[in-house]
């Protein structure tokens, strides 16, 4: 695949990952994006997983039609793109690796040599020509991890954008961007928001044509559209008006609630309404939603005087994530000692800018009028400024 005329894609889908960096579903498997560009000199950017090495080791040969490369420039080194640097450098023995110095410590770790004799070490703004192409070198520590380097192009005026801008699926199916896009960087950068910032500042000095990403696909067209979520994001800003629901119930009575709830705000008027089971929804989807909409009604059963697990565990990706600017409403179940919105409410106390709402809803058992008009105050006031 041709993305400039002197830019090759090399890549590969994996379909087969059941759980991709050990726990994000991905229905639609993942890419491990991979690429060549071709002057007087050749530089490959980035490897692939493991269970792909063949298959990469002969795109790559098919697209350098006989040459052979000079530079493997690795931006990252995650296993999902740096498991096939030792493959690489035993093929092509006179090739050597540009990347940042902690990328070589960590190759030290990963494969036993930091190739001193092989490599170029490079810092923010150095560049490297390659003939007719200068690539130029910025640091993005923590986007995803702390060695982390993006490349710019300037002659096809191409930003190799490492994680940045990444989608779970894999290349041959077509899906909305967004909605993995979004799961993607809520998942696995979502908690460095200050970082990303940093990188997209670096970026808007830059005349970008096309960013080509390690995951997901290359983006050419309304680049605005792509840099503008990844600001919203990053910026932990609600991207969309609306409330989720999330529940986590035994025997319904807390779901009824949720529900029923849901029903309320969209007669009041709310613009987007999502309900979410913490059992058995994908929880990534959840946590997702939770940084997309403005507001967040958590529900769940008292439970060993605490919460359900699954709402916990929700709960901690969210404060892992650096959940902050929202606004929060608690609805709480329990038949002898209700405990789970205090319990909620603690867990969130160290997040910046949440407004609680001032309307809490405790069931007892299951709903009753008095618990039903609860839900109406919540619902009103959740609905007071759409
Ligand atoms: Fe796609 Fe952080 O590796």
């Amino acid at each position: 695949m041709e993305i400039t005329n002197d830019i090759q894609y090399v890549g590969v889908n994996d379909h087969a990952v059941d759980l991709f960096e050990g726990q994000y579903t991905v229905k639609n498997g993942m890419s491990y994006n991979s690429y060549v560009l071709t002057d007087e000199k050749t530089a490959v950017f980035d490897t692939v997983d493991a269970h792909f090495t063949q298959e990469w080791l002969a795109n790559l040969k098919t697209a350098l039609g006989g040459r052979r490369p000079d530079y493997l420039i690795v931006q990252h080194m995650e296993p999902d793109h740096s498991a096939n640097i030792a493959s690489f450098m035993e093929v092509y023995p006179e090739a050597q690796i540009v990347s940042s110095a902690p990328a070589f410590t960590m190759m030290k770790q990963f494969f036993g040599t930091d190739y001193a004799s092989r490599r170029i070490v490079v810092k923010e703004n150095d560049t490297l020509s390659l003939g007719a192409h200068t690539l130029t070198f910025f640091t993005a520590p923590m986007v995803h991890w702390p060695e982390v380097i993006v490349t710019y192009d300037s002659r096809d005026r191409v930003l190799f954008s490492a994680d940045g801008f990444g989608k779970f699926g894999a290349l041959d199916v077509e899906e909305d961007w967004a909605c993995e896009a979004r799961r993607y960087y809520i998942g696995i950068v979502g908690k460095y928001g200050m970082q990303v910032q940093n990188l997209l500042k670096k970026a808007s000095g830059l005349d970008i044509q096309a960013i080509c990403p390690l995951h997901g696909p290359v983006l050419k067209e309304n680049l605005d559209y792509y840099i503008g979520l990844y600001n919203t994001w990053s910026s932990y800003a609600v991207e969309t008006e609306g409330v989720l629901i999330a529940y986590a119930s035994v025997y319904g009575n807390t779901k009824k609630a949720a529900l029923l709830l849901a029903d309320k705000l969209r007669a009041a008027g709310c613009p987007k309404v999502v309900v979410a089971d913490l059992a058995r929804d994908d929880m990534a989807e959840c946590v997702e939603d939770a940084f997309r909409y403005g507001k967040l009604v958590l529900a769940s059963i008292t439970y060993d005087a605490g919460i359900f697990p699954f709402m916990r565990t929700f709960i901690s990706h969210l404060t892992e994530r650096n959940y902050q600017n929202r606004t929060v409403g608690l609805i709480e179940n329990g038949t002898w000692a209700p405990l789970a919105a205090k319990t909620m409410r603690g867990l969130l106390e160290g997040c910046k800018n949440i407004a609680f709402t001032d309307n809490t809803v405790c069931i007892r058992s299951a709903l009753n009028e008095e618990s039903a008009a609860q839900l109406d105050a919540l619902a009103r006031e959740l609905c007071k400024d759409y």
